[in-house]
């Protein structure tokens, strides 16, 4: 792993670098050179391209992931709660690996982004699209003295955090679809996964995992099964750099999940409101086998969605449904 990431930060700059330079650079000859090239792109798919005569380029930058740079760019409040700022090239899945840390016992406040993920996990079992070098997929560990059932607002204060991080990062229009979906025109921009464990009574531990769609490729997002848009497309050419997004989704999270208070619900829940996205919008749900037609009318006092239908309103909990617009 560490030869493939010395080789993409060769190639980083996206210009073209002959096979002289690049060989010399890591030491090694130009015969072993070519293998090293393959290797490097079938381990994370860059999609190296050879340029006869005249060298080797990726097909387009990369920023790799700093961990210095994300955290000068913290407040001092914020940096001070972090125990940790994990950087990894390669993992199955930023959260199973916060997840191992913390059975070892690892402190609240570790943050672990990665380059890729090569498990990545969405919510209700499916998969989270993650290539090398050009999206975040960062997960959080976060500890409370609370028993888990006191945990209920945290899905939707971090889904609000996460909102107002892309838009710190400069995208206009960003909206929440119940419970935590981060859409922009009516497209995944950013999905969150909570998994919340703990004794009956307390303490409990939860680990917010976020990936965020940056500047995905059509090929790279041929996998995603629902609309999709990115930060590139939402900035309008060009999104803020991926160091800084990764900061302000940091620093808006761990200002959410530091002043977590289950006794402030209601500012929670206006805070989510004004960036719910399809409030009195037709939706249909999906529970397990089974499609209920509504209305969706919004969330109750415990963040429960409440769904119009046949001249009732029932309301659902996250983790049981999940909510698709019908217009
Ligand atoms: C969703 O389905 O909307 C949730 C997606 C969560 C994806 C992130 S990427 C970082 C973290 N690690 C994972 O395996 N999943 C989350």
């Amino acid at each position: 792993m560490r030869r493939h990431l010395e080789i993409v930060r060769l190639l980083a700059d996206g210009g073209l670098h002959s096979g002289e330079t690049i060989a010399r650079r890591l030491g090694i000859s130009r015969a072993a050179l070519w293998k090293a090239l393959r290797k490097a792109d079938e381990a994370l798919g860059l999609g190296i391209e050879s340029v006869r005569g005249q060298g080797y380029r990726l097909p387009r930058p990369l920023e790799l992931l700093e961990a210095g740079a994300i955290s000068a760019a913290l407040d001092a409040q914020v940096r001070e709660h972090l125990t940790g700022l994990e950087v990894l090239a390669d993992v199955d899945s930023t959260s199973s690996h916060v997840l191992r840390r913390a059975d070892e016992g690892a402190a609240s406040g570790l943050v672990c982004l990665a380059e890729r993920q090569r498990a990545g996990r969405g919510r209700r079992g499916r998969t989270w699209v993650s290539p090398f070098g050009c999206n975040l997929y960062l997960s959080i560990l976060w500890r409370y003295p609370l028993a888990p059932a006191d945990l209920g607002g945290l899905s939707l204060a971090a889904g609000t955090a996460v909102g107002e991080a892309l838009m710190a990062a400069g995208a206009e229009g960003i909206v929440l679809k119940w419970p935590n979906d981060v859409h922009w025109r009516r497209r995944k921009i950013a999905g969150l996964l909570l998994e919340v464990s703990g004794e009956a009574q307390g303490p409990s531990q939860v680990v917010v995992g976020v990936g965020v769609n940056l500047d995905l490729d059509a090929a790279q997002a041929a996998a995603i099964d629902q609309p999709w848009a990115d930060m590139r497309e939402a900035l309008g050419g060009r999104h803020a750099g991926r160091n800084r997004t990764a900061a302000a989704l940091v620093q808006r999270l761990t200002l959410a999940l530091a002043g977590y208070d289950p006794a402030r619900m209601a500012g929670i829940l206006d805070d989510w409101r004004r960036l719910d996205g399809y409030r009195g919008e037709p939706v249909e749900l999906i529970a397990g086998e089974r499609r209920i037609a509504g209305v969706y009318v919004g969330i109750d006092p415990q963040g429960a969605l409440l769904l119009e239908s046949d001249g009732a309103t029932r309301a659902f909990m996250a983790g049981e449904v999940s909510l698709r617009p019908r217009a």
